[in-house]
């Protein structure tokens, strides 16, 4: 029988009395009405046991080219894949230099079309075939409230989206910010909460003041992402008054691969998101391990 919280106890005496054989308190806000595959996959991302997740993001190149750091994707990433709960790459990067028997979960870059010398964000979507050949756990695609390109780009999560319920694959709606918008919580909070209402899963955003009101205002998981290259220490803290906030983890790449010791950052990084250290912590443990 199912009591108020919807736990299922089984009180055979054979399970012990009591015993919680089945519960429908997922881990993550959001998932109540999404089928299994999209659940299984969503735990894949974020630990069941915390709840949050370390995603390293390598995608850069499919905007930029190489990146600082990524100039050899074999050589900047590969050592560091272990460390992460889950990837966040291009289809080319994840063929070339992700091998299969990792046992990550891929955020798939979904969307793409443009590069950093013309016009951002007008993009297209790929084949979901692929992304469900590439056994992703979740379709990446970006997202420009108030841009240029603002109606093809959410055409382009409700695109993913749709396929992704298809498929039993989450979309995770990535915000872009436009260099006319203001980075600040009402922004954020627009972007996020039109990202979810459109069919993400999950959402990832920049941290801002007043970031606890758009991560309460969002129906479904939101990640951070670093953003440009900050001392570490920063960085630390950065994820920390997220987490504390109500991230449910960082999307970060350059704040890793750019760092000077690439290796012992994300595992700082995984400790104050994943064990609650507090930056200042997660900077010692940094030093310790460089
Ligand atoms: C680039 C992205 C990045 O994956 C995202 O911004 C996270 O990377 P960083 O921590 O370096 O900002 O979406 O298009």
């Amino acid at each position: 029988m199912a009591d108020m919280d919807g736990i299922l106890e089984n009180k055979d005496k054979d399970y012990g009395i009591g015993t919680p054989v089945a519960t429908n308190n997922y881990h993550l806000k959001g998932l109540e009405g999404t089928d299994w595959g999209i659940r299984d996959r969503m735990s894949r991302i974020f630990r069941p046991s915390t709840g949050k997740t370390v995603m390293l993001a390598f995608d850069h190149g499919y905007i930029m080219g190489p990146t600082s750091g990524l100039e050899r994707l074999d050589l900047g990433i590969a050592p560091l894949i272990k460390y992460a709960d889950s990837l966040m790459c291009t289809r080319g990067s994840l063929r070339s230099v992700v091998p299969a028997n990792s046992n990550k979960a891929i955020c798939l870059r979904y969307s793409a079309g443009s590069t950093i010398l013309t016009e951002l964000n007008n993009e297209c979507v790929i084949d979901p075939i692929d992304a469900v050949r590439l056994n992703a756990s979740a379709l990446a695609v970006m997202i420009s409230a108030g841009g240029t390109y603002e109606a093809l780009t959410i055409k382009n999560l409700v695109k993913a989206a749709d396929y992704g319920y298809k498929y039993g694959i989450p979309t995770m709606g990535v915000t872009a910010v436009g260099t006319q918008m203001a980075r600040d919580s009402k922004y954020f909070g627009l972007a996020s909460r039109v990202a979810a209402e459109n069919g993400a899963n999950i959402v990832k955003t920049y941290y801002c003041d007043g970031f606890a009101k758009v991560v309460n205002a969002c129906p479904v998981p939101i990640v951070i992402a670093g953003g440009k290259k900050l001392p570490e220490l920063e960085a630390l803290e950065l994820c920390y008054v997220a987490i504390n906030e109500g991230a449910a983890g960082v999307d970060m790449g350059r704040n890793v691969f750019q760092s000077e010791a690439p290796e012992a950052m994300i595992q700082a990084v995984s400790a104050v998101v994943h064990e609650g250290l507090s930056a200042k912590q997660g900077y010692e443990m940094f030093l310790d391990l460089k």
